[in-house]
């Protein structure tokens, strides 16, 4: 079922001082414009390594999905990591089989990029919080 690593989140109080580390200080030189995610209750801004992606998460308004992460880690920090799958309603049936708990209602929603996407109780992944994102060249079927 898994796939590629889509992408590292992280979130931060402040996207603006987070690309301070990842462009002043780890010399990133290219990150895309803050998109706006009102579903989430966040912006996001990616920075664009060789072979993968940082999400940067700041919250966005009331109600973010990263706002219980930041009371516990105020100045930001490493929030879940994004496999990629040929299909996010197999693997959602196939993990739920499996006794795993997909957060929300488990419906996919669309994600930053533009596919659908679940996330998975951290509780069933060893602790760290999974999101799964349908592969882009099969998010029309
Ligand atoms: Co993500």
């Amino acid at each position: 079922m898994i796939g590629k690593l889509n992408h590292v989140g992280v979130a931060t109080p402040s996207i603006s001082e987070a690309l301070k580390v990842y462009q002043g200080m780890l010399g990133a030189t290219s990150v895309t414009e803050t998109l706006l995610l009102p579903e989430f209750g966040v912006a996001v801004c990616f920075v664009n390594l060789p072979n993968s992606q940082i999400e940067l998460l700041e919250p966005l308004g009331e109600g973010s999905v990263i706002s219980a992460f930041l009371e516990k880690n105020p100045r930001g920090g490493q929030h879940h990591v994004c496999f990629e799958v040929d299909d996010i309603l197999a693997a959602r049936d196939d993990l739920r089989a499996k006794g795993a708990e997909i957060l929300g209602s488990g419906e996919p929603r669309i994600g930053a990029h533009g596919v659908p996407v679940i996330f998975v109780h951290p509780k069933d992944m060893g602790g760290v919080l999974v999101e799964l994102m349908q592969t882009p060249s099969t998010a029309h079927k």
